[in-house]
């Protein structure tokens, strides 16, 4: 008898290949599909009107204007997106970040327009200091042996007093995103002493300290302008393991979904999050450096942007993440169609 999973002289088919050697085969034996229901689209928006400034480091990403959101969610819609996730860039940044507080703020009005375009489609706001704050922190500074890092403790009581006014105005869901400890419960009791019990809150449960941020930083005016923010954001060259210590104190606090950041350098964090709690929603973000280097790789002819987005955002989700927050969501759901 011979072997069936060896190549025969004049045979050179293996077992592995058969499962391969023409398209219907293959997709069948594709078990990681992208589905645009799971992709959520970042927006940033800025005070103005009738605003769409390109973000020089993010080509095809732009800063709109409250009125210039609506086309966009209505997009969003039109394409079967799972939502947005809302970053603003405020008139005015101060000391304290007095903006985020503020209900008429940005972010307040940004949420207003959204849900006014389309009422059953999800909006998420992302909640942290460092886009309104004129130093850039991503809450109260302070000193900390020496270098400025952030008042932790100080910090919690505004993002619950952030969040309430983000819920005011009709977010659907919450999104803590600066590693500032307990942030989790802090928030949860906010939005329920408030009356927003119902409202969940997505965790940026493991969110590295990244290089990979760059772009976003532009896109936000958020760059800090002294210190940086590895006191709180997570040490890449940690123990993959330290993720899981971060999400299981975000879970004890009430996060309802969890986030690994940024996604294609953490593939190994990612798999260990979803093997950990496969029951929990995990998101992933491909984040604002993932997108510039295939953009700009692709500007140069370099690299088949549509082959290697869709490349990138299957591996992300075999490893484990079911949603995916991409700069790339519009595209892909058109590619898809
Ligand atoms: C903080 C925040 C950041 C990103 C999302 N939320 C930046 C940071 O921590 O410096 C980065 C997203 C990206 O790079 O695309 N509010």
């Amino acid at each position: 008898m011979s072997d069936p999973n060896t190549s025969q002289p004049g045979f050179p088919t293996t077992r592995l290949r058969r499962l391969r050697y023409n398209p219907a085969v293959r997709r069948l034996a594709s078990r990681t599909r992208l589905d645009p229901a799971e992709l959520i689209l970042p927006l940033f928006v800025r005070p103005g009107t009738n605003l769409a400034r390109e973000i020089p480091s993010m080509p095809g990403q732009f800063q709109f204007s409250p009125d210039r959101l609506a086309d966009e969610i209505s997009q969003a819609v039109e394409l079967g997106l799972g939502g947005v996730i809302l970053f603003g860039i405020p008139e005015h940044k101060d000391a304290t970040g007095s903006d985020a507080l503020s209900r008429s703020g940005i972010i307040p009005e940004a949420i207003r327009v959204a849900k006014h375009a389309s009422r059953d489609f999800l909006v998420i706001t992302d909640l942290c200091f460092c886009e309104y704050t004129d130093h850039g922190q991503c809450g109260v500074p302070s000193e900390v042996t020496g270098r400025i890092d952030v008042d932790n403790d100080a910090t919690l009581e505004l993002l619950a007093q952030q969040a309430v006014v983000h819920a005011q105005a009709g977010a659907d869901m919450i999104a803590p995103s600066g590693m500032i400890d307990g942030m989790v419960g802090a928030i949860r009791r906010g939005l329920d002493e408030a009356g927003f019990t119902h409202l969940p809150i997505l965790s940026y449960s493991a969110k590295y300290a990244s290089h990979f941020y760059g772009p976003f930083r532009d896109a936000a005016e958020s760059a800090p302008q002294f210190g940086d923010r590895r006191g709180y954001q997570m040490n890449p060259a940690a123990a993959a393991e330290e993720a899981l210590r971060e999400v299981e104190l975000d879970l004890a606090e009430g996060a309802d979904m969890i986030m690994v950041k940024p996604a294609l350098a953490y593939l190994d964090v990612i798999r260990l999050v979803h093997d950990h709690w496969p029951g929990v929603p995990l998101a992933a973000y491909n984040v604002s450096g993932e997108y510039a280097m295939l953009k700009a790789a692709a500007a140069n002819g370099w690299l088949n942007e549509k082959e290697t987005a869709i490349e990138s955002l299957t591996a992300i989700k075999r490893a484990g993440a079911s949603i995916i927050l991409t700069y790339w969501a519009k595209d892909v759901a058109a590619w898809l169609e």
